[in-house]
C-alpha cells in the first residue's frame, strides 16, 4: 500500500452519499453547537478524574491508572512464540523494514514504532510545559506517558526490551506543530490524529485476537493493554471534536487524508499488515458504537 492509496482512501466518498466524512456521527461531520461545546470541557475532566484518579505533576503519576498498571506487572504474562530477536531490532532500527517479515514480527515492530511517536510527543509537550495550558491537557499528557508504559509491557510479554529511537522527521514535525502553535490552531490537527491512532488500535486488537488466537492468557493481555489505550484515544477524539468550530471542523476535514498520509506513510509495518481499503473506511466511516464496545469506558466517556 502506497501513501496516497491510503489517503486516497479515507478521502473518497461512499457512493451511496456525498457526505464526507461518511457518517452523521462521525466526529467531523458537523460542528457542536456552543452550548454543546463548552459544556463539554467539564463533562470530560469529571471523566478524566473518574478514570484516571488524582494527577500528580511533575512525577505525571495517575493514581488509578498507577494501581492498574501495579497489578498487571504484578502478574506477566510471558508467550510461548519464537520471536528473532535480532531480526526485531534490526527492523526496529531500519529506516525501512525488510520484506517478508511474519504478521506476528509487523504487530511488534508496529507496536514499538508507535510508542516511539508517544514517548517523543511527550517529551516535547513536557519541555515545552504544554501541562500549564489546563488541568485537560495535563491530563492528556499523562495518558499518553502511560500508553508507552503499556506498550512497553506489551512487548515484554514477547521478551522484547527496546532503547527508544526518535521518529521519523515526518512525525518529529509534526509533533512539534501541535505542540507549539496555538491550541486553536492546531486543534483540526489534533484530532486527526488522534482519529489516525484510534484507528491503528482498533485495528490492532483485531489483528491480536487472530495471531494470538492458540495463546488466550497472551492474547486477553494484549488486548487488554491495547483496549486502555484505545478507550483513551477515542476519549481524546471526543475532546479534540468539542474544541473545534465550524471552521476549524471544516480545517480538520481537508487536512484529515493529509495527517492520516503523513502517519501511516511513516510506519511501512501498517501497510503490511491491514487493508487501506479497511483504514480508509474506518476513519471515514467512524462506527461509535463499535469503536465504543471496544472501549472499557464508564458512561461518561460515552457521553463525550
Ligand atoms: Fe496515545
Ligand atoms: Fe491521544
Amino acid at each position: 500500500m502506497s501513501r496516497s492509496s491510503v489517503s486516497a482512501s479515507i478521502a473518497a466518498r461512499p457512493a451511496a452519499t456525498d457526505a464526507a466524512p461518511g457518517t452523521s456521527s462521525h466526529p467531523l461531520a458537523r460542528p457542536l453547537d456552543d452550548e454543546t461545546r463548552r459544556r463539554r470541557d467539564g463533562i470530560f475532566l469529571r471523566y478524566l478524574e473518574e478514570r484516571d484518579g488524582a494527577l500528580e505533576w511533575p512525577s505525571r503519576k495517575l493514581a488509578r491508572r498507577e494501581a492498574r498498571l501495579a497489578s498487571l506487572e504484578a502478574s506477566p504474562v510471558r508467550s510461548h512464540k519464537r520471536i528473532d530477536l535480532a531480526r526485531f531490532h534490526a527492523n526496529h532500527e531500519a529506516d525501512r523494514i525488510e520484506e517478508g517479515l511474519e504478521p506476528l514480527m509487523l504487530f511488534l515492530l508496529l507496536v514499538a514504532k508507535i510508542n516511539r511517536v508517544e514517548r517523543y510527543g511527550v517529551e516535547v509537550a513536557v519541555a515545552a510545559g504544554s501541562e500549564a495550558r489546563g488541568a485537560i491537557d495535563a491530563y492528556i499528557l499523562a495518558e499518553e506517558d502511560y500508553h508507552t508504559r503499556l506498550m512497553h509491557a506489551l512487548l515484554g510479554s514477547f521478551g522484547i526490551e527496546i532503547e527508544m529511537r526518535n521518529p521519523s522527521a515526518a512525525s518529529r514535525a509534526l509533533v512539534h506543530l501541535i505542540v507549539r502553535l496555538p491550541k486553536s490552531w492546531t486543534m483540526p490537527i489534533f484530532v486527526c490524529s488522534e482519529l489516525a491512532a484510534l484507528m491503528i488500535f482498533d485495528l490492532l486488537i483485531e489483528r491480536a485476537e487472530q495471531l494470538l488466537a492458540d495463546e488466550p492468557a497472551v492474547r486477553d493481555r494484549v488486548v487488554e493493554l491495547l483496549r486502555e489505550i484505545l478507550t483513551d484515544e477515542m476519549a481524546h477524539v471526543g475532546y479534540a471534536r468539542a474544541h473545534l468550530g465550524r471552521t476549524g471542523a471544516f480545517a480538520a476535514r481537508t487536512l484529515l487524508p493529509l495527517v492520516a498520509r503523513g502517519i501511516f506513510g511513516d510506519l511501512g509495518e501498517v501497510s503490511r499488515l491491514f487493508d487501506p481499503q479497511r483504514i480508509g473506511r474506518g476513519i471515514r466511516e467512524y462506527d461509535r458504537e463499535r469503536l465504543s464496545a471496544r472501549c472499557l469506558c464508564t458512561p461518561l466517556a460515552l457521553a463525550l
